[in-house]
């Protein structure tokens, strides 16, 4: 791949694409962990000399009409704070936009444009026409084949990665490729069935799965342990147990809970107590790993080479069942393990915890970061790596 890093970007015009699609509550910017991470590279493309636009897509609005909630105006305001520059956003600018270098400007909504979301080649051609240079850095959106993410690398005169994009690309290789062993996944959150893919992809190459959250009930239950009113997929007990079988055949482990925390029931105030696996009864839920599980599982962590983490392994937006995750956050802030951490949960749960600066690299990824780790190639990364040669 082209890297933007290694391109003369003086008095070019260049289109980066980023992923700037933050949660927005009432005007209000909730989480800017992607604002962040892209300013580096708008600070270099500044640094170099080019006449900057950016594009980005934020929620998912209808093409060909523009809509408030939709808008970036809150993103442009805080780019223009963190840069300590204007960022105008510009609402038309598909047919032609105006800058000069040294100039940053943020373009609307690319989702607002008719034919974003099919990539449609005349709108690729447009976006291109509109540049020298086509940056794509935009990773969270690198599994999406649109106009923006896809089209535009296709029909640009030059195309490139961009620094965070070929960062994310390059700290997954270095967890997946050729991992310092042993290579410790977890995987966590509410359902098998939107993980499958996930677990059966990593269980051929990790050392060890940690399974939670949901996932661990159907596994629990799969171990022939009664879980209660826990949530669990009674149809993907044997896709668990087959997932068992592999990971056995290999030499892999698949630690399964040896204690738990149960509730009556979902809820905050819920009280919370912990029992031995095989001693969960009819009306309990399962909403956390317990301790004894817990400690022997940052054991693991302590021990591992590299450490892959997706998803929390109980109910942690609740204290009383955040423990488990709370421990292997901290577990994994204290291993020596190159440590990778990526998924919206995930995130929520390494800034509750505080661990950010400890962990070897956050990925900006949601559904991207998923599909990277199934083994997929990300559509844009593979059009990046055709227009290299
Ligand atoms: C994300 O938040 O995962 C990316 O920005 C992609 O958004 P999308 O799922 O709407 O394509």
């Amino acid at each position: 791949i082209v890297r933007m890093t290694d391109l003369d970007l003086a008095g070019k015009r260049v289109l980066i694409r980023e992923d700037l699609n933050v949660p927005i509550d009432d005007g209000r910017i909730t989480s800017e962990q992607r604002i962040l991470a892209a300013i580096p590279t708008l600070k270099l493309a500044l640094e170099k000399g080019a006449a900057v636009m950016v594009t980005s897509h934020l929620g998912r609005p209808k093409e060909g009409q523009w809509s408030q909630a939709d808008s970036l105006a809150p993103v442009a305001a805080r780019l223009s704070e963190l840069l300590g520059i204007e960022v105008p956003l510009v609402k038309d600018w598909v047919d032609g936009v105006e800058v000069a270098p040294g100039q940053l400007v943020l373009l609307e909504n690319c989702r607002m444009n008719v034919g974003e979301g099919k990539d449609d080649e005349a709108l690729a051609k447009k976006y291109a026409a509109l540049c020298d240079v086509f940056v794509m850095d935009a990773f969270g959106t690198a599994h999406r084949a649109q106009a923006s993410t896809h089209g535009a690398i296709r029909y640009a005169k030059t195309a490139a990665g961009g620094p965070l994009l070929m960062a994310e690309l390059d700290a997954l290789a270095q967890a997946l490729d050729n991992p310092a062993r042993p290579l410790l996944a977890i995987v966590a959150g509410s359902k098998v069935s939107t993980k499958l893919e996930l677990l059966s992809s990593l269980v051929s190459k990790v050392d060890q799965l940690i399974v939670g959250g949901g996932i661990a009930n159907t596994f629990i239950a799969a171990m022939g342990h009664n879980v209660g009113k826990s949530l669990v997929e009674n149809d993907l007990i044997d896709t668990a147990k087959k997932i068992m079988a592999d990971a056995q055949a290999r030499g892999a482990d698949i630690p399964v809970p040896t204690d738990v925390v149960v509730a009556p029931a979902f809820a905050a105030d819920a009280p919370a107590t912990v029992k031995a696996v095989d001693a969960v009864g009819a009306d309990d839920m399962i909403l956390d790993i317990g301790p004894d599980t817990a400690a022997r599982y940052a054991q693991m962590i302590a021990q591992a080479g590299t450490v892959v983490w997706n998803g929390p392994v109980g109910v942690f937006e609740f204290d009383a069942f955040g423990k488990g995750t709370e421990a292997l956050a901290r577990a994994i802030a204290a291993s020596k393990a190159f440590s990778i951490a990526g998924g919206g949960d995930t995130l929520a749960a390494v800034d509750k915890y505080g661990i950010a600066g400890q962990v070897g690299y956050i990925s900006t990824g949601g559904g991207a970061f998923l599909e990277f780790l199934e083994g997929k190639e990300l559509p844009a990364v593979a059009v990046l790596k055709q227009r290299a040669g």
